[in-house]
């Protein structure tokens, strides 16, 4: 059985092999561009960023693995084969990565790590308190799925007062669950560090910007983890200058790589990282996606299947 992976670029196809040799030797993984694959051939493709029309020109095509946990990448693809199911290797790994870097940087900003950097930087002592303990601290997760939910429990676990909002109501235990566009204001009016996990929609993306900073409370913190696509940097700035918001941490950007000289690498508080927040070995990917493919083979329902009508 033949899949077709574009996830790393070609130099990772080694390790795509090896993964996949242990999770189940039946699959052939040859890389994307291989000029000796016949269409036909194809009966799975691994991808992140397939390029509009190729999906569609595998006839026999059964299965679409997400190498990722957003799809945003292959949802942009007009041609996307209809009726062939796509899975998102959203892991449990994945999703304990991503809970270890929200707690580090909600910690970040609770302490005022970037402030400690910046004095480091300047070789200046300075001594200042944080302005809250953990348990008097609400944070607030916007997307409960398998990797906001993961990271409002971790949180949770720390003592932060932490809620959630989500499209469909959840009852995970600690966090407060706030559901649909009805409910987003009372959340936000109770949330003092901000957290995005948000899946890249036509109905998240901008999300992050002025009119919902102003429904904070004065000074609260800032975390994306989500996608670039869902901040309006000019907005986070403005907001950060005029104090609204105390403090930013950014994994994602509109363009990444973030260019050389975007003011994101020196404002004063925001901490960046390279969009790697989470991503799980790929040995348990393709474990993931091997379970996938017999629970297709079986006709069974799917692990983390994503809607395209949803959008993800
Ligand atoms: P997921 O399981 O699909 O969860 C998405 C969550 O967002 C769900 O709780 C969903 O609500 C909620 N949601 C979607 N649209 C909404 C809307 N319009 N209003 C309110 N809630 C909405 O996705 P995931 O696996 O947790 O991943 C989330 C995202 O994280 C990915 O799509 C990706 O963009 C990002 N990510 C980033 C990194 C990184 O390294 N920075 C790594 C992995 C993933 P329901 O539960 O009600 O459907
Ligand atoms: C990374 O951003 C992912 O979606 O897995």
């Amino acid at each position: 059985m033949l899949m077709l992976v574009k996830s790393g670029g070609e130099a990772a196809l080694p390790e795509w092999r090896q993964a996949f040799a242990e999770a189940d030797p039946r699959l052939e993984i040859r890389w994307w561009d291989d000029p000796s694959v016949r269409p036909e051939e194809v009966r799975f493709a691994l991808v992140w960023d397939p390029e509009p029309g190729r999906l569609a020109s595998y006839p026999n095509l059964g299965l679409i693995l997400g190498s990722g946990a957003g799809v945003d990448g292959i949802l942009r693809d007009p041609f996307l084969p209809k009726g062939v199911p796509i899975v998102r290797l959203a892991t449990p790994g994945a999703a304990q990565r991503m809970g270890e870097y929200v707690c580090w940087a909600v910690l970040s900003l609770l302490k005022g790590a970037r402030r400690w950097a910046v004095n480091q930087a300047a070789g200046r002592w300075e001594y200042f308190e944080p302005r809250f303990a953990a348990p008097e601290c609400r944070v607030g997760v916007l997307g409960l799925g398998v990797l906001g939910g993961r990271a409002a429990a971790m949180l949770a676990a720390l003592g932060f007062r932490v809620a959630g909002w989500s499209r469909s109501r959840k009852a995970i235990p600690g966090v407060e669950s706030f559901a649909g566009d009805g409910e987003l204001d009372p959340f936000l009016a109770r949330t003092d560090i901000l957290v995005c996990l948000l899946p890249d929609t036509p109905a998240t993306r901008g999300i992050l910007s002025a009119p919902l900073f102003a429904k904070l409370p004065e000074g609260a913190g800032l975390v994306n983890a989500g996608r670039g696509a869902q901040q309006v940097f000019a907005d986070i700035v403005a907001a950060l200058d005029a104090g609204r918001l105390s403090g930013a941490v950014l994994d994602v950007f509109e363009e990444e790589p973030l260019p050389p000289g975007h003011p994101a690498w020196s404002h004063p508080k925001i901490l960046v990282t390279p969009h790697c927040a989470s991503l799980a070995p790929k040995a348990e990917r393709a474990r993931f996606a091997a379970e996938a493919i017999r629970a297709w083979e079986r006709g069974e329902p799917l692990p983390n299947r994503c809607d395209p009508a949803r959008g993800y």
